[in-house]
């Protein structure tokens, strides 16, 4: 009888995929069973000796961790499509293949950055507080006034598949799109009615300003002080990327300043965001917990593509979404 698998899968994931491998007898599987991530020593301990490794966002898959699980480690699996938590050269290095999941969760994200844009514009948090908190008194010509999305400026900072989707959707609204990208992609830009500057004109000339690139050490704090110096006093920053593109100490103190009108986000340097984060405190910001791809649809198709990947990986397959193809060699 062949030996089964062992695979180290660091929370409990939907869909059909998941389902199904946990009935397989040719995985032995160990399911983290709640919602918190496992600890640092807890996932050291877990992941000795695993053939294969399905990880989120919140698991730091580092040299310790690759090393802890030993060398049988055949494929490294994410369940995001954003892999920054990854040491990806790490992985390559051992011959280990990372998976993520691209593309199934471009348009719900797209979707998210869209409600924080028309949520920041139009008060909506805020306004359904209000209402909730008893002090709808009366109708005023100024109450919970807000700014127009239709016909304004956006601009997309990184235009890969979401800053495109996110691109699409404002044809609908009348917007005049505005796009940057550290590798200029003319065409994608032209198909979706967007026109391609320069960083700084960007973020000089758009109304809003979404954020849609992927974290690298060359996008840690992308938008800094000198961003926001750039940006419209009224501009509203929207990022549903990642949180350290952002320089969030000078974002507060744009904000303070008046420098920029709000800010739409769904992540953040820290996540969760601290309660005493002084964000927490202004009317004009949305903060969502990390939830652009949360669908139940999308997030069930990504469980089921990390889990495609896992197979293909333990198999000595090429995975069918690798962030590294680092296939064969295991
Ligand atoms: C979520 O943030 C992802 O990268 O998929």
């Amino acid at each position: 009888m062949t030996e089964s698998y062992r695979v180290f899968v660091t929370r409990v994931l939907p869909g059909d995929g998941f389902a199904e491998l946990r009935q397989d007898p040719a995985f032995d599987l160990d399911v983290w069973p709640v919602d918190f991530p496992p600890t640092r020593e807890e996932l050291l301990k877990h992941v000795g000796g695993v053939d294969g490794l399905v990880c989120l966002i919140t698991d730091t898959i580092d040299a310790a961790v690759l090393d802890a699980a030993g060398e049988q480690l055949k494929v490294v699996s994410q369940m995001a499509v954003g892999v920054d938590n990854v040491d990806v050269a790490a992985c390559t290095a051992r011959g280990i293949p990372v998976g993520n999941t691209p593309g199934v969760l471009t348009e719900t994200t797209a979707d998210m950055a869209w409600a924080l844009m028309l949520a920041s514009a139009r008060r909506v948090v805020e306004a359904a507080e209000y209402v909730k908190a008893g002090q709808w008194q009366t109708w005023t010509p100024t109450q919970m006034a807000g700014v127009d999305v239709f016909g304004s400026t956006l601009g997309i900072i990184g235009f890969g598949a979401i800053g495109q989707a996110i691109a699409r959707r404002a044809q609908g609204f009348g917007m005049r799109v505005l796009c940057w990208n550290r590798t200029p992609r003319p065409d994608e830009a032209a198909a979706v009615g967007a026109e391609q500057r320069g960083f700084d004109e960007v973020l000089a000339e758009a109304d809003f300003v979404c954020v849609s690139t992927a974290l690298t050490a060359d996008t840690t704090h992308l938008i800094d002080a000198r961003a926001f110096e750039l940006m419209k006093p009224g501009a509203i920053l929207v990022n549903t990327a990642r949180g350290p593109i952002v320089d969030e100490a000078a974002l507060v103190h744009a904000l303070r300043a008046g420098q920029i009108g709000g800010a739409g986000l769904d992540v953040t340097a820290v996540e969760p965001l601290p309660m005493d984060s002084p964000l927490l405190a202004m009317d004009n910001v949305v903060v969502v917990p990390h939830i652009g791809s949360a669908s139940l649809a999308t997030r069930s198709k990504m469980a089921d593509m990390a889990v495609a990947n896992l197979r293909a990986g333990l198999a000595g397959e090429p995975l069918p979404h690798a962030v590294s193809t680092a296939v064969g060699s295991k």
